[in-house]
C-alpha cells in the first residue's frame, strides 16, 4: 500500500507498506528517510525531526546531491547542490506483481534554481521498496549547452557503534581525505573508525559492505553509474557544531555515497541522459 500523508513539520510524504518491507519518502528533495525490510531493524539513520523545514535538507536517510558534491567554488551556493532542498512531484506509484512497490518522483530546474546554476535538467528519481531497496536516479540534460555534474546518493547508515563499524570493498583504491588532506591509497580490506572521517574514494566501482559489528549486521550496497564513494561520519567535536545532529547521535551513523565526485564528475551533453542507481541489502540484525 502506498499512501500519501502530512509527515514531519506537516512536510508531504509517501507511506509505502508491502509484504517485504515499510519505506517513507518525503517530497522534500525526494529524500528517502525510511526502510525497514521485515524482520529487521531501520536501516537508514535519520537525525532530529524538529528539522524538518522547506527549503532545508533533511539530515538523514537518502538526500540527493546534484549537480554538484560537496562545496561550490563559489561559497554563496549551497552545498551539494539545491536538489536536496527543492519540492519534488510524484509521477507514478505502483504495486509491482512481485509484491514489491515503487515510486517515481521527478524534478524540474525553473527560474529560481537557474538564478543558481543556469542550466536546465530533469531529474527522476525511481525508488523500489522491497527486500532490497533500489534507488535508481535519472538527469537529463533539457538545456542547450554540456552540463558538468557532480552527484551523490548520500546514503545515512544506520549503525549500532561505529567505533565497532568496518566498510569493506574498498581495499587498493586511491582516496582523497578531507580530513588530513592529501591522497592516499586504502590499504587492507576494511575501514575503521577512531576519529572525523570524510574521505572521497576515487575510481571506486564496487559493491560496500557495512559491518555493523554490534547490531550484528551486514549492509550491501551496490551501485551502478557511480565511479566515487564516499565514507563520512563527524565524530564528536564536528556533529557538536551541527545544529541538525543529536548528542552522541554520530555514533549511531555511517554515510556511505554512492556518486560521481572530483574526477568522476562528468559532462553531459544536451539531450543526454546519466543514471546513478544503488540496492541496498541487509543481513542478519
Ligand atoms: C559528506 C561530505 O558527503 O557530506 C562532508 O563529504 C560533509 O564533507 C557531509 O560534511 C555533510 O554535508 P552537509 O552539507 O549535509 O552538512
Amino acid at each position: 500500500m502506498i499512501t500519501t500523508s502530512p509527515g514531519i513539520g506537516g512536510l508531504p510524504r509517501l507511506s509505502i507498506v508491502n509484504d517485504f518491507a515499510e519505506a517513507e519518502v518525503y517530497l522534500l528533495g525526494a529524500t528517502v528517510t525510511h526502510w525497514k525490510p521485515r524482520d529487521h531493524a531501520p536501516v537508514l539513520w535519520t537525525g532530529p525531526a524538529d528539522l524538518y523545514q522547506p527549503g532545508k535538507p533533511i539530515r538523514g536517510g537518502i538526500p540527493l546531491c546534484l549537480p554538484w558534491f560537496g562545496p561550490h567554488a563559489d561559497a554563496s551556493k549551497p552545498a551539494h547542490g539545491f536538489v536536496r532542498t527543492r519540492p519534488w512531484t510524484v509521477e507514478r506509484t505502483a504495486e509491482l506483481p512481485d509484491g514489491r512497490s515503487r515510486v517515481k518522483l521527478s524534478f524540474t530546474t525553473d527560474a529560481e534554481t537557474r538564478a543558481i546554476w543556469p542550466h536546465d535538467l530533469r531529474v527522476g528519481l525511481t525508488v523500489t521498496v522491497g527486500k532490497t531497496l533500489g534507488l535508481e536516479l535519472t538527469i537529463t540534460n533539457t538545456g542547450k549547452e554540456t552540463v558538468v555534474i557532480g552527484e551523490a546518493l548520500h546514503t545515512y547508515f544506520a549503525v549500532e557503534d561505529i567505533r565497532r563499524t568496518i566498510v569493506h570493498g574498498l581495499s587498493g583504491t586511491t582516496y582523497l581525505d578531507k580530513v588530513a588532506g592529501g591522497r592516499h591509497r586504502q590499504c587492507g580490506d576494511g575501514i575503521a573508525f577512531t576519529g572525523e572521517t570524510d574521505r572521497v574514494y576515487l575510481s571506486a566501482h564496487d559493491e560496500c559492505v557495512i559491518d555493523d559489528e554490534v547490531g550484528g549486521r551486514r549492509i550491501r550496497v551496490r551501485k551502478s553509474g557511480s565511479g566515487a564513494t564516499v565514507v563520512w561520519n563527524p565524530w564528536i567535536a564536528k556533529s557538536a557544531k551541527m545544529a541538525d545532529f543529536g548528542t552522541d547521535q554520530w555514533m549511531n551513523m555511517v554515510c556511505v555515497e554512492s556518486g560521481n565526485a572530483h574526477d568522476s564528475t562528468y559532462a553531459l551533453p544536451p539531450a543526454f541522459s546519466h543514471h546513478l542507481g544503488c540496492e541496498i541489502g541487509v543481513e542478519g540484525g
